[in-house]
């Protein structure tokens, strides 16, 4: 691989908040605990990352190094054993159950690595679906996934299944889904893991569309140099940690 210019960040110290970041993690423990007598795996060993508002970062590193467990974390899907994760300058520590949900939805959009469609919906109902959650009349939310489908260009797809679908395809649904309700944040874990360089190429150039034209944060884990390429930063992460960052735009 070629040499990478990787800067080390400083650590994060117990400031208060900042109102430019829109999520920041302090010291983040995560063990996963198995129980079955096999060894705990220590997942996150004290991650120190902040994110600013309108922000578009890619996570990097190999796989098992704790990409996804600190992607749930940030977004207060998985619980944590150390450290805080700060949303909005706000603790997640802090906040109940009821209050995080109702945050996860408003705010979050997700596109997880297993995709995560329902079986039984169409591609439209499927991306429909969180925009009926939130109290949307039905024409309305179907008018906008339909657009969203459009978007990720699946338009003569919206009636099929998942299992009707390719993987590629599926990944797009679950990024049409994850981006339909114009979330503050947008969470992707792989969005362009099954996606050809063309397909993947069209999908980084969509969300940063939105990401210029809305405002939207999004984190994008990736094994892909090229996607993280066309983010502002790339954070490499490795054993749970994070080591290090490089700006690939920087004077763009
Ligand atoms: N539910 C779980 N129970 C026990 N260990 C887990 C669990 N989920 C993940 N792990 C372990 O935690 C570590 C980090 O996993 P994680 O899924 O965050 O990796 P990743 O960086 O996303 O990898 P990949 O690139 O393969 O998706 C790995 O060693 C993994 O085996
Ligand atoms: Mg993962």
């Amino acid at each position: 691989m070629a040499t990478q210019m990787i800067t080390p960040l400083p650590t994060v110290t117990s400031a208060p908040p900042r109102l430019d970041l829109i999520v920041e993690s302090r010291a983040l423990v995560k063990t996963y605990v198995t129980g079955d007598g096999a060894r705990d795996v220590p997942a996150l060993r004290g991650v120190d990352f902040a994110v600013q508002r309108g922000e578009m970062v890619a996570i990097m590193g190999p796989s098992g190094c704790g990409k996804t467990t600190l992607l749930n974390c940030l977004a207060g899907i998985d619980a944590f054993d150390g450290g805080d994760v700060l949303i909005d300058g706000r603790s997640i520590a802090r906040m109940d159950d009821a209050e995080l949900t109702r945050y996860r939805a408003r705010s979050m959009g997700f596109v997880f690595q297993s995709f995560n469609l329902l079986p039984v919906l169409t591609a439209v109902e499927n991306v429909e679906f969180p925009l009926l959650l939130a109290g949307m009349p039905p024409t309305e939310a179907r008018n906008q996934a339909r657009a969203a489908l459009a978007a990720v260009d699946l338009a003569d797809r919206e009636g099929h299944r998942p299992a009707r679908l390719s993987g590629g395809q599926q990944q797009r649904v679950a990024v049409a889904r994850a981006i339909v309700a114009t979330p503050a944040i947008v969470w992707a874990d792989e969005p362009t893991g099954n996606l050809d360089s063309a397909s993947s190429g069209a999908l980084m150039a969509l969300l940063r569309d939105l990401n210029q034209t809305r405002g939207q944060t999004f984190l994008i884990v990736t094994h892909s140099r090229e996607v993280g390429l066309l983010c502002d930063r790339i954070v490499h992460m490795r054993d749970g940690l994070v080591l290090g960052e490089e700006r690939p735009r920087a004077g763009v």
